[in-house]
């Protein structure tokens, strides 16, 4: 019988699938992640290992599990939890959930860059103290979209589907990924060139030993002095204190953060006491139909990694030699 461990209560569809293949599995049911030390204390001995990117999973973890483990299979997209080379060393599969979020990530990002634009949240926090005496022609005014240019760095799946949204705006898209091909009317450019013309930079690169601290005070210096910058995808890419002090110094308009580094964001974290800093909690793929079928994909790579086949989505398919 495989064992197997789950970090969280993921979407049904997701269980439910596991529930059909193999009825019994170990749930953690806490709304709060399992501790480093619950987490290595439940998954020993199990078959196949079902987190989340709140899950560190690296060498240590999968030693501990043992030599049985055959999947890691995690309900996201990015896998930079996990230690994909000390997988690959040991012959693991990792799954994670490509293409059901591109569009809902797409979404946050556009909301976050329309709300930066156009200075919502600081709108409704000046609105909700009372602030608002009279109509004003001069009471917060933000940046335009159209004729506008959006600089992508980073133009996979949904660096490319921003893209897509960005022609209805009418932007002018460029777009820096030395692997891609221009899509939706867009130009590849190198990145200083980018952020040189970039009214808007939008972030969509994974995180990893490349792009670790891409966006530092050097990137942010070489951005338009009205530029407004969205990071809807690792906060790890993004070195906050260098934004701190661009956001601060007017050095750039404004910045939107889907994630950040920690996560949860500190309460004493000097962004939140910048008015033109927009940040919400990790919501890129929060839809309720994205996380359904995010379930449901990591849940078939829990699956089909406990039954020896292939899976749907592997992360690092030279396990499979
Ligand atoms: C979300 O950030 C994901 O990687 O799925």
């Amino acid at each position: 019988m495989s064992r197997i461990f789950i970090s969280r209560i993921i979407p049904a569809p997701g269980l439910t699938l596991i529930k059909e293949h193999f009825p019994h599995f170990d749930l953690w049911t806490a709304d709060l992640p399992p501790s480093r030390a619950e987490l290595i204390e439940r998954s020993r001995g199990v078959d196949g290992l079902l987190c989340l990117l709140t899950d560190k999973v690296d060498g240590e973890l999968m030693d501990a599990i043992g030599p049985q483990l055959k999947v890691i299979s995690s309900m996201s997209v990015g896998v930079d939890h996990i230690d994909v080379a000390a997988a690959t060393a040991r012959g693991i599969p990792v799954g994670n959930t490509p293409g059901v979020l591109t569009d809902a990530t797409a979404d946050q990002t556009f909301a976050l860059l329309l709300a930066a634009a156009r200075r919502i949240t600081e709108g409704e926090r000046f609105l909700r103290a009372g602030k608002w005496v009279t109509w004003s022609p001069s009471l917060l005014l933000g940046a335009d979209l159209v004729g506008a240019t959006l600089g992508i760095v980073g133009f996979g799946r949904i660096g490319q589907a921003v893209a897509k949204r960005a022609q209805g705006f009418d932007l002018h898209v460029i777009y820096h990924d030395p692997t891609a091909q221009p899509a939706y009317n867009t130009q590849p450019v190198d990145l200083d060139t980018l952020l040189r013309e970039s009214d808007f930079v939008s972030i969509h690169v994974p995180l990893n030993s490349e792009t670790k601290r891409l966006v530092n005070a050097e990137f942010l210096a070489k951005m338009k002095p009205n530029a407004v910058l969205v990071n809807a995808a690792r906060g790890g890419i993004l070195d906050q204190t260098a934004l701190y002090h661009a956001l601060k110094s007017g050095q750039i308009f404004a910045a939107a953060l889907d994630v950040t580094d920690p996560e949860p964001l500190p309460m004493d974290s000097p962004l939140l006491e910048l008015e033109n800093c927009l940040i919400v909690p990790h919501l890129g793929s929060a839809s309720k139909k994205t996380r359904d079928m995010m379930s449901l994909l990591a849940a078939q790579n829990l699956v089909a990694g406990l039954k020896g086949k292939r899976l749907p989505n592997c992360f690092n398919p030279q396990v499979y030699g």
